[in-house]
């Protein structure tokens, strides 16, 4: 019998369980896929309980199919600010809105308008945005009074999840700081603010540390029976966590989304709205993200369009026989709006430069550039105060697995970075666990597979090409203006 921990990861495409032991090796994993539904443009929704069925099945796999494990620990994690609201026995009253829906957009102006940035971040350490869980309860309170009025709890996905798992109602530091109901600094519920707005705080229960053990499992295989589970983190919390990065890591993440993770040993109001200010799943720690919206999934946009049934690997090889910028062709990763930097929903997308002698290998090289200028772009604003000095650069993702992708970030940013193999963030949460169950505060042991190093040939050429992407921004403002009116 080998001693295990399991790791849920509740995500946009599926549910990912994952069951480690001891020393973080991974000795299996399951993965079961739900459909998303899109009722208007813009808006994303889920049912939990298809995410409960997800469940089921990776844990018939997991648990039941695995006699040899013992099962000492669970931990969760999931897409954060997606929200479900529950009748007081936590039924659901309607799907969840996921992360990436939009429908708020009105309501971030108009809160802003109300209580002034200043009076939210000083409360809240971030600016509202369309994400954010609180927004969509204002949403539904307007559009859907009648179901508003019947809701006694509201979770964010992994938290429900922990609901039907264990009965225990609440969440963890890093996902409530996804909600805007969190007060980022004390990493408490923020009551006062709550009350402004009219909105039970008891809705969203309790809060607790990533690490902190909040109920043992009583639902599913035998296995699980009384196996205590930590609290958990949102994603990306969860996923850093999976990387072993501390204080002076830089985590640029090459996901669906571009993620920049910087930890800070104190808290500290972000340098830009676009930047967050979460709770880290570390206790005493926090940290600033961004989020560029399509950097992976600019490359797939690319594929599925353009370079049907290629391989990644493929798409690459046809890039890297392109000269570095693209030969003058700038492209832009705003293809689901943008968050960071920029922070414009209306954003939209776009190449620019295009010319007879161009081909496809162009355009696919332009993809991985533009990305590339964008976190970049929001490296400087994340920077804009000073104190941002990584001492390593680990890069993750899907597209870390590019060895061209990699060289192209590495030039544009001019340090070399770690190429590391992502575990995911079901890891990061089963490591939680392990080290909850053990006493241990181990950081995960992460495993460099290359370095990418800047090129210097490169560099004059990304230097001017940055600065032609910095202001094209400046004139596709109006145009987006335009299309948002
Ligand atoms: C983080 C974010 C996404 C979701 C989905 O702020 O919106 O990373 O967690 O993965």
């Amino acid at each position: 019998m080998t001693n295990v921990f399991l790791g849920i990861d509740v995500g946009t495409q599926g549910l990912k369980g994952v069951v480690i032991d001891e020393t973080g090796s991974v000795l299996a994993t399951e993965t079961a896929e739900y459909p998303t539904a899109t009722p208007k443009p813009g808006w994303s929704e889920q049912s939990p309980e298809d995410w409960r069925r997800a469940l089921d099945r990776v844990l018939a796999a997991l648990v039941e199919g695995r006699p040899d494990f013992t099962f000492r620990g669970v931990g969760l994690t999931g897409q954060m600010h997606t929200t479900v609201v529950c009748d007081d026995q936590g039924r659901p009253l309607r799907s969840a809105i996921l992360w990436s829906d939009q429908r708020t957009a009105p309501y971030v102006d108009a809160i802003q308008e109300t209580y002034g940035l200043d009076t939210l971040l000083g409360i809240t350490g971030n600016q509202p945005l369309t994400n954010f869980t609180l927004l969509r309860l204002l949403w539904m309170r307007d559009h859907q009074p009648e179901l508003y009025r019947d809701i006694r709890r509201v979770a964010v996905a992994k938290d429900w999840l922990r609901f039907i798992l264990t009965g225990s109602w609440g969440s963890d530091v890093t996902d409530a700081s996804g909600t805007y109901a969190l007060d980022v600094r004390r990493r408490t519920w923020a009551k006062d603010w709550l009350e402004q707005l009219n909105i039970p705080a008891a809705w969203w229960g309790s809060v607790a540390e990533s690490h902190e053990i909040v109920g043992t499992v009583h639902y599913g295989p035998a296995g699980l029976q009384g196996v205590p589970l930590v609290a958990g983190a949102g994603d990306q919390e969860a996923s850093a966590v999976g990387t072993g990065l501390g204080p002076g890591d830089l985590g640029l993440s090459l996901g669906t989304s571009g993620v920049l993770f910087w930890v800070l040993t104190q808290y500290q109001l972000p340098p830009h709205p676009s930047i967050h200010a979460f709770c880290h799943a570390e206790t005493g720690q926090w940290h600033w993200m961004s989020v560029t919206q399509a950097a992976a999934l600019s490359l797939r946009w690319f594929r599925d369009q353009l370079d049907p049934g290629a391989t990644y690997q493929a798409i690459n090889e046809e890039a890297a026989t392109v000269e570095a910028g693209s030969d003058g062709l700038l492209y832009w990763p705003y293809l689901n709006g943008e968050r960071a930097p920029i922070l414009r929903p209306e954003a939209r997308g776009g190449f620019l430069g295009l010319t007879l002698t161009h081909r496809r290998a162009h355009l696919a090289r332009a993809v991985l550039e533009g990305v590339a200028y964008s976190l970049k772009h929001s490296f400087v604003i994340m920077n804009e105060t000073g104190g941002v000095n990584p001492r390593r650069w680990v890069m993750t993702g899907g597209g870390a697995k590019s060895a061209l992708w990699g060289d192209i970030v590495a030039s544009v940013f001019n340090p070399p970075g770690e190429l590391a193999p992502d575990p995911g963030a079901a890891v990061g949460a089963a490591w939680l666990a392990r080290n909850a169950v053990l006493n241990q505060s181990d950081r995960y042991p992460l495993t460099v597979h290359a370095v990418a190093t800047p090129r210097l040939e490169w560099l004059a050429t990304y230097e001017d090409g940055f600065a032609g992407y910095l202001k094209g921004i400046e004139q596709m403002i109006p145009l987006w203006e335009r299309t948002k009116a």
